[in-house]
């Protein structure tokens, strides 16, 4: 929770931003005639003093494929992107020039022996594809850009970065799969010390890999869950620092993870320092065993006696006589592809608040917080005791876990002791969402250190973050975070402790654009959108679940959504450009099919339509339009393909589902659609499928429903409310909007915060028992997306994809003092921050070098004699324009508020009236 002093230091920062940052443009000046006068041949402190005088810096923030210096990717023409500062306003990048060299040294010498792209008059610095020699397997590139500024001066050379190609083609892998076994090892001898080691793994359902006693690299529960007949993802370390000229040992234990089965495929490419190479591979002189994880699943947890233990297995010198040849194994049938994106680590350690005795030898550890991951334990006791680990979101009153809600999955860990001192355990192949940890069979009575909350989730980095004065807010922002993390596991889940945990691809399409607000998603979606392709069949259908494990196929349309859509959001959010391009056939299929389902251009089939809804709305409504949103998407998706012809014939068959629509399903007598939920009229607003003419009296009828019928209340589901909150912002109704994010009575998010939730719920009731009632989903998340959006203000311009032109336009509300937020945009730093009073509102934004910005300065309702500031000049007054403020091109009046169109650069607007 924030502290008074927090909120009030935020709002100190944010409404004085503007003030001290015109002392470095001063600055500057002073710079500029201390040069002229003296013309020092030795820059003085104030020149040193003057930033911009230096012009554009080197590029920061390399990113190859939205990954930092990413080892082993299978992407043949990888995509680059950079980050641009300047501290002078209104900068953009004219062009670029990046250099890719095959060695740290050519590249020190500005050459780019395996691609220079020369000078590219372009603004790109995003999505820059790399055009050179044909890219070797296993091979390490080191490459760095400079920028030309709108002036046509050059910056300085970015410092090197780097990326490594991992294994390309099929019979680049020599190993063989083997199996049928959970711990494996081999041992090998090297003639020279080693210059040089990559091992690269793909090890199903989970691996964990070792190399002479040493555990490689922060993954666990790696590889992410693909479906393995299409696809495995394999892993690449450097091991270099590893191994040692003489003898030598890797150990490999697997766990049977999404897969339910065990296979490991290996290769080790060694290269001595005297230039020799040498290679391990998987096969069946390999020994292998049944090691000390007796049993391992995903739902029900791990048992590990470490009396089973084998010290010294995976060093060289280990007696494996007793060790079996490991078997050859089919393995799966997918083709081997680089994972390109963050791991699942543990990412976070959490203390519990509390240890209970609700009976005797039962011990409850309160985390304070609902989380996923694991428990680490800290024992002492005699050889062969078991501490059994138990994993609860609730307890019952008498303190006891409550685990009715979590259905089949045991969700229990189990350890036997060897009995020699202090041992200290963590899971392999298995994780929890908990809140609660009961332990039973512990020797003597544990303490509050006796177990710690491990969190592991994809290590997505946080980008965004939203604070506002409303303290609700903060709090949900809080849930929605965590809700998010904890259902990221190499895909987006639905739930992260019952039976299920599945790529439900309903909640992740509501969940995706806030969940790009808040985390670098690029890598990560990039691809769970490989995954739902690897799912299509040759008749263009989806399913319910990606990978397809529950729910059907078809795809209800409102799951099936999530192709679309999420390639969608990647091109508004990121600028990914190669993704439409890569989906385009896959996403006619897709809309083709549901085309072949809707013969009248009414989709109708549905088989959860607004889910966890408090009034139900027919399902045809919400699925037709669905069907409806993914043809707009492709019409759009062609159009910005230059394929016109395709998307005139989109444009035709949306303009065709739109009638039929409103024919189906609008009632001109009551002025709404179906029957009139929220669901319904804020689908129909939010998709612009209402006539013109309706439009007035849906938004009231929409309204009047929430105000009236339900007292400020929501009645929608999950897919309803995604819409709902940007439906009554378009339609002006953003004050009504706020209202529903600040309600604390039921049903909301703020009484789940009321409530005790420290992650969001899969229904608006507050339930516990064997009834479906998660303690942790992130579809209800969504809001957190108009939280950025709406509240701050922060939008991709329609035009604009990957940030190139940006919307400011904050919705202010009445008893919101402030809001503040950032985000670290593909092109760097957006934030909006903002604070009102009774006749001013000041409004302090950042726009990143070679973007640009519609700044809506909101003004109070029925104000007059508007007068806006910027820093210290006046840029609007009288109505009109009052151009000279660097970086401020215009500015415009529509419906009362003041536009104004900037350049790069940090702004800080005071708009005043009577
Ligand atoms: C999941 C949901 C999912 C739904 C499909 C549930 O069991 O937890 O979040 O979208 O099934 O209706």
């Amino acid at each position: 929770m924030m502290s008074l002093e927090q909120v009030w230091g935020l709002r100190f920062r944010a409404s004085n931003k503007g003030c001290p940052r015109l002392a470095p443009r001063s600055g500057m000046v002073a710079g500029l005639v201390a040069w002229f006068l003296v013309q020092a041949p030795i820059a003085s402190p104030v020149m040193l003093a003057a930033p911009n005088m230096a012009g554009l810096a080197a590029p920061t923030n390399l990113r190859c494929e939205y990954l930092t210096n990413p080892l082993g990717i299978d992407v043949t023409q990888p995509r680059f992107a950079w980050v641009l500062e300047d501290s002078e306003r209104g900068q953009t990048q004219s062009a670029y020039q990046v250099l890719v060299a095959t060695s740290a040294d050519e590249l020190s010498h500005d050459q780019g022996d395996a691609w220079s792209s020369g000078r590219v008059a372009s603004d790109n610095s995003t999505q820059v594809a790399y055009a050179g020699k044909a890219l070797e397997s296993g091979r390490r590139y080191y490459w760095k850009v400079r920028a030309w500024d709108k002036g046509g001066a050059a910056s300085a050379y970015s410092q090197p970065a780097w990326f490594e190609m991992g294994l390309l083609a099929p019979s680049d892998w020599k190993g063989q799969w083997i199996g049928d076994a959970n711990q494996f090892r081999t041992e090998f001898s090297l003639a020279a010390p080693v210059a040089r080691a990559r091992a690269t793994i793909a090890g199903i359902g989970y691996y964990e890999l070792h190399i002479n006693g040493e555990r490689i690299g922060r993954s666990v529960l790696d590889p992410a869950w693909t479906t393995y007949e299409k696809r495995v993802l394999y892993a690449t370390y450097d091991v270099t620092p590893y191994f040692q000229a003489g003898a030598n040992a890797i150990g490999v234990m697997l766990g049977q993870g999404w897969y339910a089965k065990r296979a490991l495929r290996f290769q080790l490419e060694v290269e001595l320092a005297d230039g020799r190479h040498f290679q391990v591979q998987s096969n069946t002189s390999w020994k292998a065993r049944n090691g000390p994880v007796v049993s391992d699943s995903v739902y029900n947890g791990e048992v590990y006696d470490a009396r089973l233990e084998a010290p010294g297995w995976d060093r060289a010198g280990f007696d494996d006589s007793a060790w079996r040849a490991a078997a050859s194994v089919a393995g799966p049938q997918g083709v081997l592809s680089a994972q390109m994106m963050p791991p699942i680590r543990n990412v976070d350690t959490l203390v519990p608040l509390s240890m209970k005795s609700p009976k005797p030898g039962v011990y409850v550890y309160d985390m304070g917080q609902n989380m996923s991951g694991w428990a680490e334990l800290r024992v002492r006791g005699p050889r062969g005791a078991t501490v059994k680990m138990s994993f609860a979101e609730l307890t019952y009153d008498d303190g006891m876990i409550n685990r009715d809600n979590i259905r089949a999955a045991k969700a229990s860990d189990s350890y036997i002791l060897r009995g020699e001192g202090e041992e200290v355990y963590n899971p392999h192949f298995t994780y929890h969402g908990f809140r609660y940890v009961e332990v039973t069979g512990y020797p003597g009575t544990p303490s509050l250190d006796s177990i710690r909350g491990r969190v592991l989730h994809s290590a997505v980095e946080p980008i965004g973050s939203f604070v506002a004065s409303k303290q609700i807010l903060n709090q949900i922002q809080r849930l929605i975070r965590w809700s998010q993390l904890t259902n990221l596991f190499g895909i987006p889940t639905d739930c992260d402790q019952r039976d299920e945990r599945q790529g439900w691809m309903g909640d992740a399409q509501v969940t995706a654009e806030e969940a790009m607000m808040n985390f670098d998603m690029a890598a990560f979606y990039t691809n769970f959108v490989r995954d739902i392709r690897d799912v299509q069949a040759s008749d263009g259908t989806i399913t319910d679940t990606v990978p397809h494990r529950y729910g059907s196929r078809p795809a209800d349309p409102a799951w099936g959504t999530a192709f679309p859509l999420i390639c969608w959001y990647m091109w508004q959010q990121y600028g990914d450009r190669r993704i439409l391009e890569e989906n385009y056939e896959s996403l006619k299929k897709y809309v083709e099919f549901l085309r072949s389902r809707a013969p009248d251009n009414v989709l109708r089939y549905s088989y959860y339509g607004d889910w966890v809804a408090i009034e139900h709305t027919p399902g045809e409504v919400v699925s037709d339009a669905y069907y409806y949103y993914d043809v707009e998407i492709l019409r759009d998706i062609a159009r910005i393909l230059g394929k016109g012809a395709d998307s005139q014939a989109y444009g035709q068959l949306a303009d065709q589902i739109r009638a039929a629509f409103n024919q189906a399903f609008f009632d001109a007598k009551t002025g709404t659609y179906a029957n009139g939920t929220q669901t319904a009229d804020a689908l129909a607003l939010f998709l612009g499928l209402v006539p013109s003419d309706r439009r007035g009296g849906v938004a009231e009828h929409l309204t009047n429903d929430i105000t009236y019928g339900h007292n400020t209340h929501v009645t929608t589901g999950f897919i309803g409310v995604k819409v709902l909150m940007p439906a009554l912002t378009e339609i002006g109704r953003s004050d009504l909007a706020y209202e529903l994010a600040v309600q604390t009575t039921y049903p909301s998010w703020g009484y789940m915060v009321d409530h005790g939730a420290t992650t969001l719920w899969e229904l608006w009731q507050e339930k516990t028992g064997p009834s479906m009632n998660s303690h942790d989903h992130a579809m209800f998340g969504s809001v957190g997306a108009w939280f950025y959006d709406a509240l701050a203000g922060i939008n991709v311009d329609p035009d604009g994809a990957g940030y190139r032109h940006i919307r400011i336009e904050p919705q202010v509300a009445e008893d919101l003092h402030w809001v503040s937020a950032t985000v670290e945009t593909v092109r760097g730093t957006v934030s909006s921050s903002w604070t009102h009073s009774p006749g001013e509102i000041m409004l302090d934004v950042t726009i990143p070098v070679n973007s640009d910005a519609k700044v809506v300065v909101p003004k109070e309702e029925e104000m007059t004699g508007v007068t806006v500031r910027e820093g210290d000049r006046i840029v609007w007054q009288n109505g009109q324009f009052v151009p000279g403020d660097p970086g401020v091109t215009g500015a415009s009046e529509a419906h009362g508020d003041v536009t104004f169109e900037v350049g790069s650069g940090e702004y800080a607007f005071r708009l005043t009236g009577e």
